[in-house]
């Protein structure tokens, strides 16, 4: 029982890492690029955030006028169901706040709002935040927060990773836009997969190779490498951000060679100078070990790394399937009931992690 507490504890504490207001800004600019009225009039919701010091918090709330904004509503996690070692030292800032208690502080979880000049400097900004502690803890599944879900127009966090999967069917039964933060391989999850898929759901416009940097106050829960104790930053490999509101480079289509040309001219080893591209000993399919090496000509389907997703364009290409990480069910052909095999095979070896595709139409 104690391990299992201490092994809860652990991953709730690996969900306290928090987003870079520049990461935000960047992110939220390749939307309003593409439509500049894309927050204009809606009600944003930030659940699991922090909102006293949320950088997601701030972003919308100093850019509340700009945006256009209805309403802003930030929600937080009690610091008790946070399971955070030792005792909670409250900041400054929150003890100082108007409805501050003692007690509430550990145990409630908190929501500000923001709609209009409350200052009188006839501005609408951070400064108009409303405070105040929600009923209950906080929870995204609790029936105080699913009402404000239900209020708003779009859903806007980095959700705990230990809960990804509930927190999207939390957004997709409600029928929410939403602009979120993942881990990349969620992309073969079963409850991921078919949304991408049917183009319900997207990769937005990401962080820098997929790097992503957030500050944490449990850096002695990470392996070393990972926390930067020079930055205070902790850093996440394969981080993107889902989302289904629409931007531009999702437009642009790739530029590819012919499936001649990488043979002969491929900057990777593993295509050129090959006779042809391998293919797969049990689906219909050739592997393309490379999203720049899909060739431009080639008029079936190819299976390629899932970090294509960051490539794709509807335009371009129509999604057909994926390996799996788990079970059966969505790879459209690819699991075995015998071999027990959901991922494509080359020589008897699998190759994972794989999305297949076909080109919308094919360059001649
Ligand atoms: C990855 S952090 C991100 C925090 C903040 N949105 C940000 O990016 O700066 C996820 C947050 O969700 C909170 N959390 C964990 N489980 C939750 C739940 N069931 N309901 C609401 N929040 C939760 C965690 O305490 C944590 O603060």
């Amino acid at each position: 029982m104690a391990n299992s507490n201490l092994t809860e504890a652990k991953r709730a504490k690996n969900d306290e890492f928090y987003t870079q207001y520049p990461d935000i800004e960047k992110e939220m600019t390749a939307y309003l690029d593409y439509n500049p009225d894309v927050f204009r009039g809606k009600t944003i919701l930030l659940p699991c955030d922090d909102p006293e010091w949320s950088n997601f918090t701030k972003y919308f709330a100093q850019n509340f006028e700009r945006l256009g904004l209805k309403k802003l509503i930030s929600t937080s996690y009690a610091v008790e169901s946070k399971k955070y070692k030792g005792a909670y030292q409250p900041t400054l800032f929150e003890t100082s706040a108007p409805y501050y208690d003692k007690v509430k502080t550990v145990q409630n979880g908190k929501i500000f709002t923001l709609t209009d000049d409350k200052t009188g400097d006839r501005k609408v900004n951070v400064d108009d935040l409303e405070g105040h502690y929600l009923e209950g803890d906080g929870d995204f599944r609790s029936a105080e927060i699913k009402r404000l879900r239900d209020e708003s127009d779009i859903i806007i966090t980095n959700p705990p990773f230990s809960l990804f999967r509930e927190f999207l069917a939390w957004i997709i039964e409600a029928n929410k836009q939403f602009v979120i933060i993942a881990n990349m391989n969620a992309i073969t999850y079963k409850e991921v997969f078919p949304l991408i898929k049917d183009n319900k759901m997207w990769m937005g416009n990401g962080f820098h190779a997929g790097n992503a940097y957030f500050s944490t106050p449990f850096a002695d829960e990470y392996e070393e490498g990972i926390y930067n104790p020079e930055t205070g930053l902790v850093k996440f490999r394969n981080v993107c951000w889902f989302t289904n509101l629409d931007h531009g480079r999702r437009h642009q289509p790739l530029p590819l060679m012919t499936m001649a040309e990488n043979l002969r001219f491929s900057k990777h080893k593993e295509i050129q100078g090959k006779q042809s591209y391998d293919r797969y000993d049990n689906y219909d399919a050739i592997e393309v070990p490379f999203t720049d090496s899909i060739p431009s000509d080639y008029d079936g389907v190819m299976g390629v790394p899932i970090s294509f997703l960051d490539k794709y364009s509807p335009e371009q290409f129509e999604i057909v399937g994926a390996t799996e990480s788990e079970g059966k069910g969505f790879s459209e052909g690819l699991w075995d009931e015998k071999s027990k095999v959901s991922q494509p095979l080359i020589k008897n070896e699998r190759v994972y992690k794989r999305i297949f595709i076909k080109h919308k139409k094919v360059k001649k």
